[in-house]
């Protein structure tokens, strides 16, 4: 394999390198890091959930297989990267498909060295006796925890022995590494973002009254998987009518009704890395006087909020320019009443808009990374992915509001890498403005070519 050859995760052989040397260097001199494997989910009897590797072990290794460690020895040179995994196994591999093996993975991942899994117990307690620190994502696997206290408590209890190493969590180094993406993460994330879009794209010109939500959910599946992106990035949410005030409603079950607004937030996870896209429309493709009052606010917020992307900014900018827009808006339409900014300072927006302005995107849809620093929001820098998706949801029992508003609920959400000429929409070509959204609606089977 090519020196700059791309592994089967989309990412370059040397960027694994690369990223596992920069961990050693955060790691002090005396300290070993593990990270595992996500292992396989038994849904029942003989038969698995879909394998989905941890983010932390791809992102350092791009080995998609389940009973793997990854350990890193800081310190030798550039330190040194050893895996321990499946051995080939032809019967087995007849059954679940091929194995990499211990030799393969050491080209393939550029490693120093592999090694059957079953021998963990006979090297890693040697790697471990002397070393002063041991970081490993505590309490995320239970067997590793164990695995790794039992192997500290043999050292512990050996004739002569000195003190055994103390046990760190490994998770603040990485949660920076991963929360700034490289040019390759960045063009991953760009075309998970674009089958995504062209996936909204697809939903909304099927979206006719009498479909079921599920129906949508469909249109957006079919555009993943025929892409090659076979998983989504979290459950597709179809929310039509006041199921678009449910955040976390994914039973797309109901039937979507002339003259109700759909909400669709859905997106897929393409080699390793996420979307998250929300585009709210209206089921019969035009919007009515209410809904096209309450969706200009929205995207007014969103751009509002998208501007504030910008290296410099903190994380809150964007979050702040989103609740002013829609503080002010709603306002205007007459929907609260007060001071714009004693209303945002009671929080009494929140009645309306209860989450925030958006999330870190990256191999996760809520993306590794810290919002806080010291206490005070993080500065935003190049490299930096998030989502800017504000929203308006109106309580349908609230009797203080024009019938006409009531019930509906509008959320609009876009990926947003940071770069040193600006924010970059990676999602930008779903249809977002009214104009674009009737348009795509009304003569959209035409513009489709799949
Ligand atoms: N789809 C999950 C979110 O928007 O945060
Ligand atoms: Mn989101
Ligand atoms: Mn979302």
């Amino acid at each position: 394999m090519a020196e700059n050859s791309t592994t089967t995760a989309g990412i370059s052989r040397s960027e694994y390198t690369r990223r596992r040397e920069r961990l050693m260097a955060e790691l002090p001199a005396g300290s070993l890091a593990i990270v595992s494997s996500a292992g396989e989910q038994l849904r029942s009897r003989d038969t698995f959930f879909p394998f989905r590797q941890d983010s932390d072990f791809l992102y350092l290794t791009g080995f998609d297989e389940p009973e793997a460690l990854l350990v890193l020895v800081p310190g030798r040179a550039q330190g040194e990267a050893l895996l321990f995994c499946r051995e080939r196994d032809p019967e087995k591999e007849r059954w679940d498909g091929p194995r990499l093996g211990p030799e393969c993975a050491v080209q393939q991942c550029g490693l120093s060295d592999a090694f059957p899994i079953g021998d963990l117990d006979d090297i890693l307690p040697g790697l471990l006796e002397g070393r002063e620190r041991v970081y490993f994502p505590m309490g995320r696997y239970a067997h590793l925890d164990r695995r790794l206290r039992n192997y500290l408590e043999r050292i512990a209890m050996a004739p002569g022995a000195g003190r055994a190493p103390e046990m760190v969590d490994l998770d603040y180094q990485l949660r920076e590494q991963r929360l700034f993406k490289s040019a390759q993460e960045i063009r991953l994330m760009a075309q998970a973002a674009k089958i995504s879009a062209e996936a909204h794209c697809r939903a909304m010109t099927r979206c006719q009254p009498g479909l079921y939500e599920y129906q949508l959910e469909a249109a957006l599946l079919h555009t993943f998987v025929d892409s090659g992106a076979r998983e989504i990035a979290y459950p597709t949410i179809v929310g039509g009518g006041r199921n678009a005030l449910v955040m976390h409603y994914c039973s797309n079950h109901a039937p979507l009704r002339d003259g109700d607004m759909v909400l669709v937030d859905a997106g897929c996870e393409y080699r390793g890395y996420v979307a998250d896209i929300t585009r709210t429309y209206p089921v019969n493709g035009v919007f009515s006087g209410p809904q096209r009052a309450l969706y200009d606010i929205v995207l007014a917020a969103q751009q509002a909020a998208i501007e504030q992307v910008a290296v410099g900014n903190h994380w809150d900018h964007p979050h702040a320019a989103s609740v002013e827009t829609i503080t002010r808006g709603l306002v205007d339409l007459g929907l609260m009443r007060g001071d714009i900014l004693g209303l945002i300072e009671s929080g009494a927006y929140q009645r309306f808009y209860m989450h925030r302005v958006g999330h870190w995107l990256g191999m996760d849809v809520h993306d590794v990374g810290d919002y806080r620093v010291h206490g005070a929001w993080r500065q935003l820098e190049a490299g930096m992915v998030m989502t800017i998706e504000p929203g308006i949801y109106i309580p349908e029992d609230d009797e203080s509001i024009p019938a006409e508003f009531r019930g509906i609920g509008i959320r609009i959400e876009d990926d947003v890498a940071l770069t040193h000429k600006g924010p970059q929409i990676l999602s930008a070509a779903a249809p977002k403005t009214i104009e674009d959204i009737e348009y795509t609606m009304l003569h959209g089977r035409d513009l489709l070519t799949r």
